[in-house]
């Protein structure tokens, strides 16, 4: 595996792997890669001729009270992992490189970014938008791979990729779980051991919300959204080390809330603090209860 930290060089290896007509698959991470990040990498393989894994802790998606200093980064052991998945290259470039001096541009993708997430971490899909426009312009893949754990920020990157025309498919994949239900998460490793047992709490409201929709489906009576959420809220309530910042039980293509379960899959997303840590989750919901993945967007 190469490892890059210089936009020039990465560009001319990848222009040599487009000329033997290699198609190009980016998987765009912060590092403290785990199988979440290498479902992702091993999605890509399978897709496309050659993997480029990028590796930047974004400053621009960090607010100011936020974990970017103590954001957990080990570049040899993600190397070590990144080879092994035989990926083609890394680029790991500094945050000069990313965002040259006097730099003066931003993507913002109006109305997706301010609700969920946004509305909690104001300026974070911003940063997003901006440092995967730069990501996706700089490596120009054919293919660029997203979790459904971060699923608005997979919304507002298709958005943007539509809208700027880039031309590129981005394919969600389904979020990877610890065999509790945890989602993977770099974030994880800030809990405690007694944290990390509370923090089963999120993958439990995701199951009692996929029982209500179920019944939902049955029953008229029960297709109430807003006493979903306040059963969802109250268990985890049940959690005492656990703090609400929003749970939402959204229409999946706009994320706004919604006041009765449609006839549709419905999606369901969670922001929990665990003492200092903040974990997000979301499940996408049929109404058979069934767990979906995001259909693939081909942009041209
Ligand atoms: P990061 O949190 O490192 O995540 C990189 C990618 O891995 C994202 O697409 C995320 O959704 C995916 N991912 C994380 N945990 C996952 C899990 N448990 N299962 C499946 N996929 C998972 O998301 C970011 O970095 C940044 O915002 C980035 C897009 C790189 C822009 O800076």
């Amino acid at each position: 595996m190469r490892t890059f930290d210089r936009i020039p060089s990465l560009r001319t290896y990848l222009r040599g792997i487009r000329q033997e007509g290699r198609s190009v698959g980016l998987v765009p991470t912060m590092g403290a890669l785990h199988a979440g990040h290498v479902a992702l990498v091993r999605r890509a393989k399978a897709e496309c001729d050659a993997v480029v894994v990028s590796l930047f802790v974004n400053p621009t998606q960090f607010g100011p009270h936020e974990d970017f200093a103590a954001y957990p980064r080990d570049l040899s052991a993600d190397q070590r992992l990144l080879a092994e998945e035989g990926v083609w290259a890394l680029f790991a470039p500094a945050a000069e490189e990313v965002y040259p001096p006097g730099a003066r541009t931003i993507v913002e993708v109006e109305g997706l970014s301010s609700t969920l997430e946004g509305a909690c971490r104001p300026g974070h899909f911003r940063g997003v938008a901006t440092v995967v426009s730069k990501l996706l312009t700089i490596v120009q893949p054919d293919a660029a791979f997203f979790g459904q754990k971060d699923y608005q920020q997979l919304l507002v990157i298709e958005r943007m990729t539509r809208d700027l025309h880039f031309p590129l498919e981005i394919v969600p994949v389904a979020t990877v779980r610890e065999p509790d239900g945890l989602a993977m998460s770099s974030r994880n490793a800030y809990l405690s051991q007694s944290e990390r047992q509370a923090a089963t709490a999120l993958y439990r409201a995701l199951k009692l919300a996929q029982t209500r929709i179920v019944e939902g489906a049955r029953d008229a009576e029960t297709r109430n959204a807003s006493s979903l959420r306040a059963e969802l809220e109250e268990e985890i309530r049940r959690e005492p080390l656990a703090q609400i910042d929003y749970v939402a039980v959204a229409d999946p293509e706009n994320l706004q809330p919604l006041a009765d379960l449609p006839q549709s899959p419905v999606l369901v997303a969670l922001a929990v603090r665990i003492g200092k840590t903040r974990l997000i989750d979301n499940a996408l919901i049929g109404l058979d209860g069934a767990w979906l993945t995001r259909a693939r967007t081909r942009m041209s």
